[in-house]
């Protein structure tokens, strides 16, 4: 039995830079199947009431990233987002651009600044000429080797992670989901040569800028789990360089801080992530925050399930082995 067709109203984000003054939505109503992906829905849209509208795709089969749009406020590639379950959800189906990325036109977005960042981390591997690939073998990598990285090969480079980045809108300088994740690859490839290198040279650039939201593994349509590498890239900077930035220091000090009772002693806090001297620099907060809560200032009393706590902290930090 043929399936039944539904009514689907969508609001699509029209906008002209240069042409238009403000950006506006248009509505359309079209009768679909649910499973009508909704590439599909916005190309009869344009085939048959508005030419006009701008959008980008190509292999219709979430292979190509091209698509990639917010749809009902989610970056998604709309050729496998279908009318059905979006409409059951919401009631409508609003399209917008991706954001972090200034628009051309309609959906199409200028992607430079992302492609920028990518380009900026190397993505290709830095071998040593003296320790070449043995004849006539693609790689010299055991599978446990190849496992540690084995996600990230599935990025379509769509640039979802990056719209639904809360760190690339505030600080363009930050290099964004993907290329970080690309940048985990080759900084756990046993045959890259530039592994300190890379992890030294990205710390500054924002690698702790990165808020732990994990909007981006939300938005990620291949299961590359940007978050989980960025943690990972935080873990091997803090072991290659020590916690040295801003963002290592407070990590670190976050983790040494909870070790005695189980809550922030927040003095102890604002010393180890900003040192003395920053301490110094926010005492006129410290003031306003004890007058309002003094609580605060008082050393922290000892949880209950510290014990607990405790067999966490003894998995982290294991004691070092006897020698041989
Ligand atoms: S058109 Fe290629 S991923 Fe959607």
């Amino acid at each position: 039995m043929p399936e039944e067709k539904i009514s689907v109203p969508f609001e699509v984000y029209r906008y002209q830079p240069g042409k238009d003054t403000t950006a506006r939505y248009q509505k359309y109503t079209l009768d679909l199947v649910p499973h009508t992906p909704i590439l599909t829905a916005l190309l009869q849209i344009r085939a048959e009431v508005d030419p006009s509208l701008g959008l980008r795709y190509s292999c219709r089969s979430a292979i190509c990233g091209s698509c990639a749009m917010q749809i009902n406020s989610k970056s998604r590639l709309a050729c496998e987002t279908q009318v059905g379950p979006e409409v059951a959800r919401h009631g409508r189906i609003v399209v917008e651009p991706m954001r972090n990325q200034p628009v051309i036109r309609d959906l199409i977005v200028d992607q430079s600044r992302f492609w920028e960042e990518y380009n900026k981390i190397e993505p290709h591997l830095k071998l040593d000429p003296r320790r070449p690939m043995p004849e006539g073998k693609a790689t010299s990598m055991t599978p446990a080797q190849v496992d540690r990285f084995k996600e990230v090969p599935r990025c379509i480079a769509c640039a979802a992670c990056y719209s639904a980045c809360p760190a690339a809108e505030a600080d363009p300088g930050f290099p964004g989901p993907m290329a970080l994740a690309k940048l985990y690859r080759f900084a756990v490839d046993p045959r890259d040569t530039a592994h300190e290198e890379r992890l030294r040279r990205i710390q500054p650039n924002g690698l702790w800028l990165c808020l732990r939201c994990h909007l981006c593994t939300e938005a990620c349509p291949k299961d590359v789990r940007p978050s989980e590498r960025i943690r990972d890239l935080k873990e091997m900077a803090i072991a290659v360089q020590g916690a040295t930035e801003l963002g290592s220091r407070h990590a670190v000090g976050f983790k040494e801080n909870l070790k005695g009772a189980g809550q922030l002693n927040e003095m102890k806090l604002v010393r180890a992530t900003d040192g003395l001297l920053g301490m110094v620099g926010q005492l006129g907060q410290g003031i306003r925050i004890y007058r309002k809560k003094p609580e605060i200032m008082k050393k922290p009393r000892k949880i209950e399930g510290m014990d607990e706590l405790e067999k966490i902290y003894a998995a982290l930090d294991p004691p070092p082995k006897e020698g041989p």
